[in-house]
């Protein structure tokens, strides 16, 4: 809607789009507009984190996060609309994550987005959550597909070849825990609060990463899969040999982690670059997106494998990489563009992977 003010020329057509997420711990609304030249702005980011009502019990809890969306949902829209300063009636289209996730939160979420697109009249979006991650560095920076996503959250570990809208090659997956997950039950074990991510970093930073000798699973297999339990166990089984644990074990315990979990994540993001390369989707960049990309050894050393790659690394701010609504406004303006809309019928999906290929069993 709109066009843009401004001196005479070819004039942009301005699509303005709410996005909505609720699946998983956040609540959160976005206004985003796209030009038709595929630059997006966004003019609102509302995100009201649960983490609150869930750190006593060390995790996320699902019912406790399917009624606060209930009681936030709307207020937290209402504050994305005001603050962009834009109506229902503006709108180009709505916006909602249809799942994967927690299916209570996603239900919230997709149900308020269709009345919206309903009582307003205007095409309803229902975004696959993992498409947002994996589009958000094309607003961000404008990156072209093809691209390697590296999607590294609490929910998933992914490594994904974009394609296109709506094409996507998973590359390789966890056969078990998701790397976010991992950071957590380290900490938790080591007697961490929760979220475990931040606090291992923050002790890995006074540790001794050669201290302990943990294992560095699929290392050196030549398809880009993850295991991580077996790490979290080796973790798990060091602290008890050296049981009562020291401030300095713990710092000692989380820096050997990190570094095996960087010795993982290169090798096997390095052997997904390798096997693109060379393939008809050799990837302009690599991505990176979710709530463990914050971590900054993790950070340095994707850019060295990306140096030595001579591939571009993109990691959008920090905010956009953990879940907003901006990504899913962005990710549903983008399919929209392309034509795609969906019917009031769309179903919420507590599964819904992306990118056709299975896991391919490395054991
Ligand atoms: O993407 P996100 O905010 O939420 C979802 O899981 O969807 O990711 C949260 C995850 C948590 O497991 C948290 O421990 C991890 O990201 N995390 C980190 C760091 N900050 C957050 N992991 C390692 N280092 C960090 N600095
Ligand atoms: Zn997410």
């Amino acid at each position: 809607m709109g066009w843009p003010e401004g001196p005479a020329g070819p004039r942009k057509y301005l699509m303005l789009v709410l996005g909505i997420e609720t699946t998983c711990d956040e609540t959160a609304a976005a206004v985003v507009e796209r030009s038709d030249d595929g630059l997006g702005r966004i003019l609102s980011d509302v995100v009201v984190s649960q983490l609150e009502q869930h750190r006593d019990f060390g995790g996320v809890v699902p019912e406790i996060a399917a009624r606060a969306h209930v009681e936030l949902v709307d207020k937290v829209i209402r504050r994305a609309m005001e603050t962009a300063n834009v109506e229902f009636s503006q709108l180009d289209a709505v916006a909602a994550a249809a799942g994967p996730g927690l299916i209570g939160g996603v239900i919230v979420g997709l149900t308020t987005g269709k009345a919206i697109a309903l009582a307003m009249g205007k095409p309803l979006v229902a975004v696959n959550h993992l498409e947002a991650h994996a589009l958000t560095a094309r607003l961000t920076n404008r990156v072209e597909f093809p691209y390697l996503l590296l999607l590294i959250s609490g929910g998933h570990t992914q490594l994904v070849s974009v394609e296109d809208i709506g094409r996507y090659t998973l590359i390789g997956t966890t056969v078990d825990d998701a790397l976010g997950e991992a950071f957590d039950k380290t900490a938790k074990m080591l007697g961490l609060p929760y979220p475990g991510g931040p606090e291992v970093e923050r002790c890995a930073a006074n540790g001794d990463p050669r201290r302990f000798n943990l294992p560095r699973p699929m290392q050196g297999r030549r398809e880009p899969n993850f295991s991580l339990s077996g790490l979290k166990t080796a973790v798990r089984l060091e602290a008890e040999r050296v049981s009562p644990l020291t401030v300095k074990t713990i710092n000692d315990l989380c820096a050997s982690f990190q570094a095996a979990i960087v010795d993982v994540l290169t090798d096997r993001v390095g052997v997904a670059l390798k096997l693109l390369q060379h393939g008809p989707w050799r990837p302009r960049a690599l991505v990176v997106a979710g709530g463990v990309a914050a971590n900054n050894t993790i950070r340095r050393s994707l850019q060295g494998v990306a140096d030595a790659m001579s591939t571009l690394l993109v990691i959008p701010p920090p905010q956009l990489c953990t879940d907003n609504g901006a990504m899913i406004a962005w990710a549903g303006a983008e399919r929209l563009a392309r034509g795609f809309s969906d019917g009031l019928d769309a179903s919420p999906r507590a599964r819904w992977p992306l990118g056709a290929s299975p896991i391919r069993k490395t054991a």
